[in-house]
């Protein structure tokens, strides 16, 4: 890709010059020049001229909507070693993300007004992407009492995302509360399903691996009974459910029924639960310890097939950014979780597009469509399709198909390097990211 930068790059929040994105294939298909003007999306058609523009020759990228992560933690407030909301957003948008959901699980909890806005601040002020707070369900997450969801929503950060992740709201009154409080505000309820009773020192997937390494599991059930019980409570109170990061062929039987029951469920899967099993636990290499555990190749197969029907209705990452001495240590003391942003498209591609389960335009909308729908993002970009028509908001991702790259945990943008893809060959690239019109990334680099 070359470019000819003659415009300011780094202009004022909003404002991103002129682009002249040339050859661009907008959800794959043929390719046709796009102009962004400022904020919007100004036109789109073969040989435009726009005399002054910024010319990017984007031949043969594909264009899709910026990408939007319902699960991100940026560990700011409290954990700057392992992420800040800088590092972390820029690691979002080499990934090719405009939005991030920031998980509340910080020190302190996100679950006061003055947090959510501390963190949404410090994401404006970074600009590298888009970082709307999730709210906590429960005071500190302590899983007693409710926070002051209200606050939150009405707050500059405008929460509409709740949840305790790291956490499962396990008192169902609480639950049903919560359920409740949300709805005066369209809000979501997303929902860490672990039933912790049935968790209790669970060191990975309870089966055949953890029979032979004689360690205690993670039943299926843990995760599918909590599942059930929060799909009947929305049903029964009218409100959104959202599951995070599903991870058995159970949780995917139970969404598809309470989906044909018309409740207002939505679920996510990870991109490690679309790829990786649990005999990788056989190594004893933390890198792959993760809550929920990486389940069997039976579970993975059943992910695919649900996220391709849309009972998984979208990809979001939970990266888990953790400092090397809190991961590179023995596993029963490890913390669980993975980093994702700058793999997960990459990932998405290797394990929906590429064997034929997901085209570019389905792939956009697990990525961009499907999460800002659920997060409550602005109307235009919940439809893929509307969100690359002219007049949309110029947020958009270039990426390079036929690309592929080797995963170097040190090149990353992030602060932690807990990948369990280092080294590895993967498809796909991102070259550029735009965020209303602005390019945060530009030839695979940030701006
Ligand atoms: O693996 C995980 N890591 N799962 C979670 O639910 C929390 C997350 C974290 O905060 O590290
Ligand atoms: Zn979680």
């Amino acid at each position: 890709m070359t470019q000819r930068v003659d415009a300011a790059v780094r202009d004022p929040v909003d404002s991103g010059g002129r682009w002249l994105l040339r050859g661009v294939r907008p959800l794959g298909g043929a390719a046709v020049d796009m102009l962004l003007d400022g904020p919007v999306l100004a036109e789109i058609g073969p040989a435009l001229s726009a005399p002054g523009a910024t010319v990017l020759d984007a031949d043969g990228l594909i264009a899709l909507p910026g990408l939007v992560d319902l699960h991100t933690h940026l560990r700011e407030p409290g954990r700057e070693d392992a992420e800040t909301v800088a590092s972390g957003t820029r690691a979002a948008a080499l990934g090719g993300f405009t939005t991030v959901f920031a998980m509340a699980n910080t020190e302190p909890v996100a679950d006061t007004a003055g947090v959510v806005e501390q963190v949404w601040r410090l994401g404006r002020t970074a600009g590298h992407c888009d970082v709307r707070p999730v709210g906590a369900v429960t005071e500190g997450l302590h899983g007693a009492r409710l926070a002051e969801l209200g606050a939150m929503a009405s707050s500059a950060a405008a929460v509409r995302v709740f949840s305790d992740d790291g956490n499962c709201v396990s008192d169902a009154v609480l639950m049903r509360r919560a359920l409740e409080y949300v709805k005066a505000f369209d809000g979501v309820i997303a929902q860490h399903a672990q039933e912790p009773r049935l968790t209790e020192n669970a060191q990975l997937n309870e089966g055949v691996v953890s029979a032979r390494l004689g360690l205690p599991g993670w039943p299926a059930a843990a995760e599918e009974a909590i599942i059930a019980r929060d799909a009947l409570l929305a049903g029964h109170v009218g409100s959104r459910l959202h599951v995070c990061h599903v991870s058995t062929a159970g949780s995917v039987e139970i969404l598809r029924w309470a989906k044909s029951k018309g409740w207002r469920v939505t679920a996510e899967v990870t991109p490690h639960h679309l790829l990786l099993t649990d005999d990788l636990a056989a190594s004893y290499d933390p890198v792959y310890k993760v809550n929920p555990p990486l389940r069997t190749a039976a579970d993975v197969e059943a992910l695919r097939a649900g996220l391709a029907d849309g009972t998984i209705d979208c990809i979001a990452t939970d990266h888990a950014p953790h400092a090397p001495q809190d991961k590179e240590t023995e596993w029963a003391a490890a913390r669980p979780g993975m980093v994702g942003l700058e793999t997960a498209l990459s990932i998405a591609i290797m394990v929906m597009v590429e064997p034929g389960l997901l085209d570019w335009a389905g792939l956009a909308d697990r990525m961009a469509g499907a999460p800002s729908r659920i997060g409550g993002l602005p109307q235009a970009s919940r439809d893929v399709a509307a969100a690359l028509r002219p007049g949309a908001v110029a947020n958009v991702v270039l990426l390079d198909p036929a690309a592929r790259w080797t995963v170097d945990p040190h090149a990353f943008a992030s602060r932690s390097r807990n990948t369990p893809y280092a080294g590895r060959s993967l498809p796909g690239r991102v070259q550029a990211t735009f965020l209303r019109g602005r390019p945060t990334v530009l030839d695979g680099k940030i701006v």
